[in-house]
């Protein structure tokens, strides 16, 4: 990889990455319900770090319009956020007209900056009450998911572009279910298929209802719907067995394919499906489940990529919960981690990814959804202004990146752009503020405060030339 500065395309976009509920804050006003962030943080505010609940996001709901500003002033062009399901309906999956005032003003604010959002609809925060009814594994709550896009469509179908039906719809099954990491807490491999499935179907209901109302005319003509997720390109030891080859095929095929043939083809990947049976763990299908299944193909895909899949064959067939294990992490001895967040630096994974999108499904447009950096000790030292200074990392980070994703681009990869995750400080779940993302620091001790870090001056040069230096 050369170290000489390249240039993107043109029309290669730059942006920011965020969601409703790691930013909005505002957690009861405009009568918005309860989510499950809400829930798990009244429950047990110890969970997160430094017990900072789901409460305030990084406040942006009060200051999206000085948000946009920052961000169009650091040459981007567009920025991700998501509606909060919890605020945009109420608890008789009715619209709720004083959540929609929030988002007509939000999306007004941003185009008053010239910025462009792009919208999605579900970021790991489904109100409270719908778990309650049996969450994704229930089909009237598949419903409601279905009847809140068709709302939101109507709603915002003048106004909005960019349409989004899932943030990394793998993230849920995965830690709700079976890592146990989130609330609920369960280690339950086929519940976790069994959401899956569920979000797989919500997801597929929500591209029909976009395409119904945008053929009747009820949306822009000019509208587009897509899948955000974090595909993993997975890697095995350099001279694998047949069993870590295996492990490779299953978890590529419930992380990746899965989607990808679901977003592509509107099915599910059959030899993924058949492994599963054989493993003792099936879907929840029903008559006519297939047909909705093939209305789920999108105009194009979001890929957030912050770290690769090592795996290797599993040392055991079951784990202590009764689960079946397809894979054991693998850990490769030349890693380079990110220490604050355990997660592996691995920037040519963005091009790998690139090159397979490429080979397998070569008609696909997609963007780099997310990618970011984030660092326990991003505030610790400061230039002789005051800024934080990140440039050690955070423009190493992401020129590593970006020359991975230009390689790609002249290789052929139909990729049209870049958002960095969280180019504002924002609230990470149960990290909570542990590790910054931002290249504008938003200092909690001042109000929520936004002042720009070292690296800021970088992104600007890159998103305003296109060179990356
Ligand atoms: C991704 C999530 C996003 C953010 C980043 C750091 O997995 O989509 O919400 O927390 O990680």
């Amino acid at each position: 990889m050369t170290d000489q500065p390249i240039t993107l395309p043109d029309d290669f976009f730059f942006g920011a990455a965020m969601s409703g509920p790691q930013t909005e804050g505002m957690w009861q006003a405009h009568g918005k319900l309860e989510n499950l962030w809400d829930l798990w943080s009244n429950r047990d505010l110890r969970a997160f770090h430094n017990r900072v609940g789901s409460y305030a996001g990084n406040d942006m709901g009060t200051r999206y319009a000085e948000d946009f500003r920052i961000l169009a002033d650091l040459g981007l062009s567009s920025c991700r956020t998501s509606i909060q399901w919890s605020r945009l309906m109420d608890a008789d999956g009715r619209l709720n007209p004083a959540g929609a005032a929030f988002y007509h003003d939000l999306f007004a604010a941003a185009r008053e900056a010239d910025i462009e959002v792009f919208v999605n609809l579900c970021h790991f925060d489904m109100p409270s009450y719908l778990f309650r009814r049996g969450g994704w594994e229930s089909r009237e709550v598949v419903e409601a998911y279905a009847t809140y896009a068709r709302t939101a469509f109507a709603e915002f179908g003048q106004e909005i572009v960019h349409w989004f039906t899932f943030n990394e719809p793998i993230v849920e099954p995965e830690q709700r279910y079976e890592h146990g990491g989130w609330y609920p807490f369960h280690h339950d491999f086929a519940q976790a298929r069994r959401v899956q499935y569920g979000i797989s179907l919500a997801h597929a209901l929500a591209v029909d209802a976009f395409r119904e109302l945008q053929a009747a005319g009820a949306m822009r003509p000019d509208a587009r719907i897509g899948l955000i997720n974090c595909f993993t390109p997975p890697y095995t030891r350099d001279d694998p067995s047949e069993a870590d080859l295996e492990a490779v095929r299953m978890v590529d095929g419930l992380h990746n394919r899965w989607w990808l043939d679901l977003v592509t083809k509107g099915t599910l990947p059959a030899d993924v499906i058949e492994t599963l049976a054989e493993r003792g763990v099936t879907l929840p299908v029903r008559a006519g489940d297939e047909a909705i299944l093939s209305r789920g193909v999108v105009d194009w895909l979001g890929f957030n990529y912050y770290q690769p899949a090592r795996v290797q064959a599993p040392a055991r067939g079951f784990d202590e919960w009764g689960n079946p294990v397809f894979a054991d992490r693998y850990v490769w001895p030349d890693a380079v981690m990110n220490q604050s967040r355990g997660w592996e630096i691995y920037p040519r994974g963005i091009y790998d990814f690139a090159m397979t999108m490429t080979r397998d499904y070569p008609e696909l447009d997609w963007f780099v959804s997310e990618n970011g950096i984030g660092i326990e000790e991003d505030r610790a030292a400061r230039t002789a202004d005051g800024e934080v200074d990140d440039l050690a990392y955070r423009v190493s980070f992401v020129r590593n990146h970006l020359r991975w994703v230009a390689r790609a681009i002249d290789e052929g990869a139909r990729c049209r752009g870049y958002h960095y995750w969280g180019v504002i400080d924002c609230w990470s779940w149960v990290n909570a503020y542990k590790n910054r993302y931002g290249f504008v620091e938003v200092d909690l001790m001042h109000g929520y405060d936004r002042r720009l870090k070292a690296s800021a001056a970088w992104l600007r040069q890159v998103a305003t030339t296109h060179v990356v230096a």
